[in-house]
């Protein structure tokens, strides 16, 4: 199969089954071909994919915020320690459900196997369309906005922001296009350099600590604001710095040994992220003072300056380094649901189709990029994430009920790890409290446009997806695309 190219010969219109019950539908599909994405993330690079994808923007500008909505050190802290918590409760529950639904997709595939295909096309409609989308195009945006520091610039500022993200967008997606493993290896490559960048503050921070100035840590919880609102306001930044911590199980059927590694590295990715992030955060204190980190709108350009003087330039090469490699994460990871759903035909089946020669699911990133670079045009796409993170977390509560779900009706599928389940219910009970608590505290008209555009998706599914009114319509453009691209269907296998 390497190496081939295809013509009007290979395609041929065959009649297969669609949602199990055998039609008389034609579809056209190259015949017998099929190409699976490759096994190419192990232990390292799926520790490196998560760690990878969870530090980006959120270490460099939250820290700000969390101080601010909680007054005082000791309950910013105790904020960045809970919300890795939480993390970690999430993480391990995905381990266990990801190990009994192997399918790649991450909440996708939970809530498919649980709740059935409606509620799971409801999700990678809204995944596919603004979260994965909207993740990439502010993540893009923060590494932009840190790359024209060195570009001084006289002019409308936005025109070459938004250049220079587009152009990252562009970068990652071909990179992506062209080898799985060239995905994974930027994803190595730039958590090493984050890695190093929080390796610098945290030893600045400590340094300083032994020097003796231990003032701001003795303050402790001098300050504190301590009102319901404020806390959760907090934990939405610091919760933004932890979002990724589910990443792993978007690419489950590339990993390696995936009953072992896949436990293995959401555990360790997430604890280690956490460690880091509270020594960061005591290393703002300690340097800046509570007063330097509330005045400093780039927290780790501020506190570069400060301990490292001129040698402190590199700090913003350090932050475009890990927003670059946390964009490809989202970038790498959101593309699957696509792949995931529109396999399931819930979505043009073209989509759902891999490169025969380089074995990347070149359709659904190139979907996915193009909704990306439009995001990118209007002004202000943080607005947008602010109304779709209750979206989230409302998908994290679901995935989580599909573990309830799964372990009711199917009590003896093999399951390598088995948490105690007080752990996902605390999970549970809080991103619900996540996905109620703004909209009861300021009720804006915008959640219920997130809402209506969630089941707005129903427009589509019923004519499209339930009762298939348009499959076989295109299969020209199918023949096309798959002509031009060079992709074939990807079935599902279990592993081994
Ligand atoms: N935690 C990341 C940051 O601080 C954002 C993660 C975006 N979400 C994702 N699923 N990759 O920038």
């Amino acid at each position: 199969m390497e190496n081939k190219s295809y013509s009007d010969d290979d395609v041929e219109l065959r009649k297969r089954p669609i949602n199990g019950n055998a039609t008389d539908e034609p579809r056209v599909v190259i015949v017998e071909d099929t190409a699976k994405l490759k096994k190419s993330v192990g232990i390292i690079s799926g520790i490196s994919f998560i760690v990878g994808s969870v530090i980006g923007s959120g270490i460099f500008i939250s820290p700000k915020g969390v101080l601010q909505e909680t007054g005082s050190v000791g309950l910013s802290l105790i904020v960045w320690g809970s919300a890795g918590i939480l993390s970690l409760l999430g993480s391990l529950s995905y381990a266990e459900i990801g190990c009994v639904v192997k399918k790649s997709g991450g909440e996708y595939a939970y809530i498919d196997a649980a709740m059935g295909r409606l509620m799971a096309f409801m999700f990678a409609w809204t995944k596919i369309i603004v979260l994965t989308p909207s993740s990439v195009a502010v993540i893009s945006m923060t590494f932009a906005s840190y790359c024209v520091t060195f570009f001084p610039y006289c002019g409308e500022p936005q025109v070459p922001l938004k250049v220079i993200a587009a152009l990252a967008i562009v970068t990652l997606t071909i990179i992506n296009c062209y080898d799985t493993r060239a995905g994974a290896s930027v994803q190595v490559f730039f958590t090493a350099a984050k890695l190093i960048a929080l390796g610098i503050i945290i030893v600045g921070g400590l340094v300083r600590l032994g020097q003796g100035h231990t003032a701001t840590m003795k303050s402790g919880f001098d300050g504190t604001i301590g009102t319901a609102s404020g806390v959760a306001l907090a934990f939405y930044d610091a919760l933004w710095a932890y979002d990724g911590w589910n990443t792993l199980n978007y690419v489950s059927e590339e990993l390696k040994n995936p009953y072992v590694n896949l436990p293995r590295a959401n555990v360790i990715g997430v604890l280690l992220v956490t460690i880091l992030y509270i020594l960061t955060n005591i290393s703002y204190l300690v340097v800046l003072g509570t007063d330097g980190l509330l005045d400093s709108d780039a927290v780790a350009v501020t506190w570069g300056d400060d301990v490292l003087g001129a040698v402190g330039v590199i700090m913003p090469i350090f932050v475009m380094c890990s927003t670059f490699g946390a964009a490809n994460g989202a970038l790498f990871a959101g593309v699957r649901t696509l792949y995931a759903a529109a396999r399931d035909d819930q979505f043009p089946e073209v989509l759902s189709y891999v490169n025969c020669k380089r074995y990347t699911p070149i359709p659904c990133l190139i979907f996915t990029s193009v909704v990306a670079l439009l995001m990118l045009i209007p002004g202000d796409i943080g607005s947008l994430i602010d109304f779709f993170s209750f979206a989230s977390w409302m998908f994290y509560a679901l995935a989580i009920i599909s573990l309830f779900i799964l372990r009711w009706r199917l009590p003896d599928a093999h399951r390598p790890i088995k948490i105690f389940i007080l752990l996902p219910v605390i999970f549970l009970a809080c991103s619900l409290y996540l996905v109620v608590a703004p909209i009861v505290q300021d009720p804006r008209l915008e959640f219920l446009y997130a809402f209506l555009f969630m089941v707005g998706g129903l427009i589509f599914y019923i004519p499209l997806v339930h009762f298939q009114l348009m499959t076989g319509r295109f299969d020209a453009v199918t023949r096309f695309l798959q002509k031009i691209m060079e992709v074939v269907p990807s079935p599902y296998e279990e592993p081994d």
